[in-house]
């Protein structure tokens, strides 16, 4: 059985879709979710679901990412996964904390990469007038939102479209994306999945 620990920073939604999937016949249990925010909504989520629960703020550490990165590592010792997901974790992480992870980190991304890496995604689809949206999961390198490719799920762009509506679209997407991209990489499958 693989352990999986799940990073978040914000609603956790993905993180709550990641936790319901781990059931039955999936190779992967949750062990952890850390947040980086000290109030985040996805924290509550995750105890209601009996999964251990930890913070660790970055904010004490300013500027210094490597001591916040020392925490987050001595945090994530203690749990031990196999597996890390990051699931709206919005922390840039440097390339030694990447590096000590390289092959067992999933990240989430609201784009098809390697379109839009980076923040205001959907923004940016639609200032494109790109007739498609969608998200992508990636391993995570060094390079931002720039590492393989391990799935995506197309939405189309509406008439009329905001970048809210839009969001609001690809979400439950995203919602379906990354539990069958973990399934599939838990069993140590690394063939993309494709969705919509
Ligand atoms: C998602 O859109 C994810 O792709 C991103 O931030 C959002 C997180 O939402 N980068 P949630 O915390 O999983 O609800």
């Amino acid at each position: 059985m693989k352990r999986v620990a799940i990073l978040i920073s914000g609603s956790g939604s993905n993180m709550v879709a990641l936790v319901d999937s781990m059931t039955g016949d999936h190779p992967a249990r949750p062990v952890l979710v850390l947040s980086n925010v000290p109030g985040a909504g996805g924290l509550e989520k995750a105890a209601a679901r009996g999964v251990p629960t930890t913070i660790v703020d970055h904010k004490p550490f300013g500027k210094d990412r490597e001591a916040f990165e020392a925490a987050l590592q001595a945090e994530l010792e203690r749990a031990a996964p196999d597996i890390l997901c990051l699931a709206g974790f919005m922390r840039v992480l440097t390339p030694g904390f990447v590096n000590r992870w390289a092959g067992r980190m999933l990240n989430i991304h609201p784009s098809l990469l390697p379109k839009y890496r980076g923040l205001n995604t959907h923004a940016r689809a639609l200032e494109a007038e790109d007739s498609e949206a969608g998200c992508s999961v990636h391993e995570v390198t060094a390079e931002l939102d720039g590492g393989p490719i391990l799935g995506q799920a197309r939405v189309p762009i509406l008439p009329g479209d905001t970048a809210e509506t839009l969001a609001a679209r690809v979400l439950p997407v995203e919602h379906r994306l990354y539990p069958a991209v973990l399934r599939r990489y838990a069993q140590g499958d690394r063939a993309p999945v494709m969705l919509g």
